[in-house]
């Protein structure tokens, strides 16, 4: 496109004479294109420069976050020229790139999910900002913010995580019953979304450690061991997350690996004098005017708020679960996590319950 771009504004130069600039679809070109600069911004020995943060940027669900972009030229210019700026999402995890937003002068445009929550800032000079409202789980990745100056364009990449933590998960008929589309619903009726394979592999770093594969975003099947043991792939292969590779979105079955975002309520053990059966914990939440917790509101809590219980107690999904931040003798493992007891019978009065309260 650039190239053609070039030949239209070389065809044009004679009609536009000597003595002016050319004008091309709004915007104004030098006279003597300086060789063909492309990619690197040149233009008459100026040159045009887009920086974005090299850092992630974190945030999460439901907050307003601005994605840092700001261009300039070198040497600077006296005055300012229009500019087209263009914000779209990279491709990855099986999920197609995504156009966000497109800004001529006042003008601009978003697309898809992003429509009525993407702005640009406005306020400065060379500000090429996007403004993102009540973020979604499905908008963390790498974000490419485009200036585009007459022939020149440049870019810089921001790459948006949400906080979160990400949690291995299987239904009550047991190991290996999840197919992909059905592993994306048991993670939706947690609170949470399948997770990505960064996702996966950030919680790898921080310790995680599960012997059995789960599906992730891009359909492909994982699992993450922390330390190799014999039932786990063998003592041969180095700790890392190991991959089986993409799999049958329908046919084949695996646990699912779910990612929760951080919360905004709170979750709490319901103090109670007896231990109830499923149907009374729901019950005791909502007396309590909360509702039964998710597994991912109890992951998120324990992550990002330090519950820590030894008392197990009933979840909305009707597994049973203790948060322990800060391990010690008689309660579980010597490992932070949260414990499970699996799926007990509805009937039995053995557990509390954990409730959720939005803020
Ligand atoms: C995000 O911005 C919108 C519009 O300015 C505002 O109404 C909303 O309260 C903000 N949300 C948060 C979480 O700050």
């Amino acid at each position: 496109m650039h190239d053609a771009m070039g030949l239209l504004v070389l065809l044009l130069l004679p009609l536009a004479g000597v003595s002016g600039l050319p004008f091309y679809n709004g915007f104004y070109y030098s006279s003597s294109p300086v060789g063909n600069g492309h990619g690197e911004g040149l233009f008459n020995g100026v040159k045009l420069v887009v920086d974005t943060p090299q850092e992630t940027l974190f945030s999460h669900q439901g907050a307003n976050v601005t994605l840092p972009c700001r261009y300039h030229y070198a040497p600077a210019l006296a005055s300012p020229r229009p500019v087209r700026v263009k914000w779209w999402k990279l491709s990855e995890n099986g999920a197609p790139e995504q156009d966000v937003l497109v800004a001529i002068g006042l003008r601009h445009r978003s697309f898809g999910d992003y429509q009525g929550r993407v702005r640009l800032r406005r306020d400065g000079e060379r500000e090429a900002s996007l403004e993102m409202q009540d973020l979604r789980l499905e908008d963390s990745g790498r974000y490419r913010c485009e200036v585009i100056d007459g022939l020149e364009d440049e870019s810089g990449l921001v790459e948006l995580e949400l906080r979160g933590v990400v949690f291995p998960y299987q239904p009550p008929q047991g190991r290996y019953q999840l197919n992909f589309h059905e592993a994306q619903q048991a993670c939706e009726e947690q609170g949470a979304a399948v997770a990505s394979f960064e996702q996966l592999f950030r919680a790898w770093e921080e310790g995680l450690d599960w012997c059995n594969a789960g599906w992730l975003q891009d359909a492909s099947v994982q699992y993450p061991i922390a330390q190799a043991r014999r039932p786990c792939g063998g003592l041969g292969l180095a700790p890392g997350v190991r991959s089986y590779g993409s799999r049958h979105r329908r046919l084949h079955r695996y646990d699912v690996f779910c990612f929760a975002a951080a919360l905004r309520g709170r979750v709490y053990y319901l103090e109670h004098p007896e231990k109830l059966t499923l149907a009374e914990a729901r019950e005791a939440c909502q007396e309590d005017g909360a509702q039964i917790a998710t597994v991912g509101q109890l992951f998120a809590a324990w992550k990002f708020r330090g519950l820590d219980r030894c008392d197990a107690g009933w979840l909305a999904d009707g597994s049973a679960r203790y948060p322990v931040a800060h391990p010690r003798p008689n309660c579980g493992s010597l490992e932070p996590g949260v414990r499970s007891f699996g799926f007990p019978d509805p009937q039995s009065r053995e557990y509390g319950v954990y409730c959720y309260r939005p803020r």
